[in-house]
């Protein structure tokens, strides 16, 4: 399968590492088209794939074509394609905010698969969250599966109302987590401890509290009420964290993602 990306920046090379570590195919079988000439030489010096030097020439080259570019630059980038893709060619677009139906339109082409994926992909750890136009086949779905897989883990969802919610939560998530890991170091260094122990001690604590919630049977709320001793002292934090309005901060944070994801597909 020849599997081509238009754009070669973070995402399309979290990608690429991907579909090479799992074989899904060949790197020969892999081309990218990047306006930015040092990605491309740099991409093909890591992953030995082949370089288009147009988009159209992508095209020419590839079963599969990958959308890895900003929003801003979409229409820029695949208005000299529009109408010139075969009945044949499945377009995977990981464009946040940019809906099915203006991708359609965009390329006046109707195999396109909408996905959601976020930057723990980097590492083979990523959530992503996908869907598809009326026409994309079993067959299709199967190989966006398998390209989905070998970057974490993936969810099919069958409206694409779920695209912009996953926005807001994996998309956009781990951002929100790296601000309170760096919070978290911060006040461990405010009561004393060095940078290095703090971080040390903030990320292997966030770390094994995902793994035993991963791993556990038992109810978040319950396994958080076992580390919390009556009168205790993490009580005490907990009372700081609810004093502070954690849950409604994280709510908001979350519905404001969610309502701008909206509106940037509104107006594509
Ligand atoms: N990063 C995330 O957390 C995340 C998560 C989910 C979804 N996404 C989506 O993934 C997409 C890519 O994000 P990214 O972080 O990988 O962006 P990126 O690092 O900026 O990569 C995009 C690449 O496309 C190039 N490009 C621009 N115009 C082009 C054109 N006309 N033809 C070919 N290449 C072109 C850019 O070159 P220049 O640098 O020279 O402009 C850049 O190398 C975005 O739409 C984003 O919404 C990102």
């Amino acid at each position: 399968m020849r599997i081509g990306f238009i754009g070669g920046g973070v995402m399309g090379e979290a990608i690429i590492r991907g579909i090479l570590s799992k074989g899904i195919t060949p790197s020969r079988d892999i081309f990218v088209s990047d306006i930015n000439t040092q990605k491309c030489d740099s991409l093909k010096k890591k992953y030995d794939i082949s370089i288009a030097q147009n988009n159209q020439e992508l095209l020419n080259n590839s079963d599969t074509i990958i959308l890895a570019i900003k929003p801003q630059t979409l229409t820029e980038a695949v208005s000299p394609l529009k109408g010139r893709l075969s009945s044949r060619q499945l377009v995977l677009s990981i464009i946040a905010g940019v809906t099915i139906k203006s991708l359609a339109e965009e390329l006046n082409h109707d195999l396109i698969v909408r996905i959601m994926p976020n930057t723990p992909a980097q590492i083979g750890e990523g959530m992503s969250v996908w869907t598809t136009s009326k026409k994309v086949s079993q067959e299709q779905m199967a190989t966006t599966r398998n390209i989905l897989n070998t970057l974490g883990k993936e969810i099919y969802v069958k409206d694409e109302k779920f695209l912009d919610m996953a926005t807001a939560v994996s998309g956009s998530g781990p951002a929100y987590i790296l601000l309170i890991i760096e919070s978290f170091i911060d006040a461990a260094v405010h009561i004393g401890f060095s940078r290095d122990i703090a971080k040390t001690l903030v990320l292997q604590t966030m770390l094994g509290t995902v793994k035993l919630a991963c791993e556990s049977d038992i109810h978040i709320a319950e396994l958080r009420n076992m580390v919390t001793s009556p009168g205790g002292t993490t009580a005490e934090g907990l009372f700081k964290l609810e004093e502070g309005g954690i849950r409604a901060i994280i709510s908001n944070a979350t519905i404001a993602t969610l309502e701008k994801a909206k509106s940037l597909g509104q107006t594509k």
